[in-house]
């Protein structure tokens, strides 16, 4: 790669997809900042180095309003519904503030039990198995933090299905048709489901936001509300299950370290955040678009709507942040990982995603004393998004034996 190359991360292929920090270790000792044509066609900035991430995250230059894209497809793509995470202040500000107002601390609390409850019968359902094996992503990592949030939500539990078809195509490339399309479909059902929760609310998220108003009696649209509904519905599944199947592959292809944490689960809160930052399901950030020029690491960007992805995935693993970076260590200081993003638009689903993630690891470490792959590593198969980082499945043996009779 020579220092004018626009990178085409599509043509790096599977191994990419598979393991993307060699790349990126080279691209990160070459500065902090590239120029790379994404998968989807798109060219963008790509920073990757720790520092460089962290300012970018914090820049109000760049802006997360499509409607800022210097390219017409991109701007094509603005969504009917006005979400936070595609908003700049003011708006980003008055919605991050009337959600926050119910996503309250007891309401996550309230959550642990239950959450607990579905780890169980998940794994129940694995151990009955006569054959001993299981699907980690479709039978454990999906389902956990799909019904927890559709819970949360008050999303009627017989259309998770339908849930799971639009949210894995809406998250699969950006500009896709097919995404599109399933964004369409996924904003009917909710304006409908919200139209129900007017007349007759429940005790869920939902419809407390329906109902919400802020300090100057300030209420979400409808617009708003759906756009609220199908951000939290997205942001807060595809990226839980990530965190808990590589995070569990990354604890199973260290088995030392593996029977540590099951030796002592106070270990287990530095695991989850080793796990993120090792191996978080957040490749990049959302896409940003320059407002101005800016100075990033050295290098300029110029303003006019250039597209800018912040890279997660490579900042957490920059050895001048974290040293021995490459290294999956449950005992390190993890802390100041990016993998939940960082500044105005930081993630606060973090608090329910930590709560998911010990609890299954847990769960599954007590109850399946003989947990091991069922697959050589090298043949697993990662989803191609650069911008999420996720295993399409995880062949695992829960039982090392088939119980008599
Ligand atoms: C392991 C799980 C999760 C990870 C790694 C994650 C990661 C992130 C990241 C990196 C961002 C910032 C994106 C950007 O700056 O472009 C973000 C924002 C957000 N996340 Fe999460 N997230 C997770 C779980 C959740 C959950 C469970 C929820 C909700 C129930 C949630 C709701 C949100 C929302 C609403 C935003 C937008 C915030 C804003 O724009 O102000 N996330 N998340």
């Amino acid at each position: 790669m020579s220092e004018e190359d626009i990178i085409d991360l599509a043509a790096l292929g599977e191994d990419f997809a598979r393991d993307p920090h060699p790349v990126y270790a080279e691209l990160r000792a070459r500065g902090p900042v590239h120029r790379v044509l994404l998968p989807e066609g798109f060219t963008a900035w790509l920073v990757v180095g720790y520092e460089a991430a962290r300012a970018a995250l914090a820049d109000p230059r760049l802006s997360n309003d499509m409607r800022n894209a210097k390219d017409a497809d991109l701007t094509d793509l603005v969504a009917d519904t006005p979400n936070m995470l595609m908003s700049d202040p003011p708006r980003h500000t008055r919605l991050r503030k009337l959600v926050v107002k119910e996503f309250t601390p007891r309401r996550i609390r309230a959550l642990e039990g239950r959450v607990e409850q579905i780890t169980h019968e998940l794994i129940d359902a694995m151990l009955a198995r006569p054959e001993g094996t299981a699907d980690l992503v479709t039978d454990f990592a999906y389902p956990l933090p799909a019904t927890v949030i559709c819970e949360l939500l008050g999303v009627p539990f017989d259309d998770r299905g339908k849930f799971h078809a639009w949210s894995t195509e809406i998250t699969k490339r950006l500009g896709d048709g097919g995404a599109q399309t399933a964004m369409g479909e996924l904003v009917g059902y909710l304006t409908a489901l919200l139209e129900d929760k007017r007349e007759r609310p429940g005790d869920d998220l939902l419809s407390a936001l329906v109902q919400t108003s802020g300090e100057d009696e300030d209420t979400l649209s409808t617009e708003e509300l759906v756009g609220m509904a199908v951000l939290l519905l997205i942001a807060g599944q595809e990226t839980t299950t990530g965190l808990i199947a590589n995070g569990m592959l990354a604890l199973l292809r260290h088995p030392d370290q593996l029977a540590d944490l099951r030796a002592d689960f106070s270990l287990l809160e530095g695991a989850v955040e080793e796990m993120l930052r090792y191996s978080g399901p957040t490749g990049t950030s959302l896409h940003r678009f320059t407002t101005a020029a800016v100075d990033i690491g050295g290098v300029v960007i110029p303003g006019g709507g250039e597209l800018v992805l912040i890279g997660n995935t490579p900042a957490n693993q920059d050895p001048e942040r974290f040293p021995d970076a490459s290294r999956f260590d449950i005992r390190r200081d993890a802390g100041g990982h990016l993998a939940f993003g960082h500044g105005i638009h930081a993630c606060f689903g973090a608090p329910l995603a930590r709560v998911e993630a010990r609890a299954a690891v847990r769960a599954l470490l007590e109850r399946c004393p003989d947990l091991t792959l069922d697959i050589d590593p090298g043949a697993l198969k990662w989803h191609p998004s650069v911008m999420m980082r996720g295993l399409t499945d995880l062949p695992v043996r829960v039982r090392a034996t088939v119980p008599a009779g």
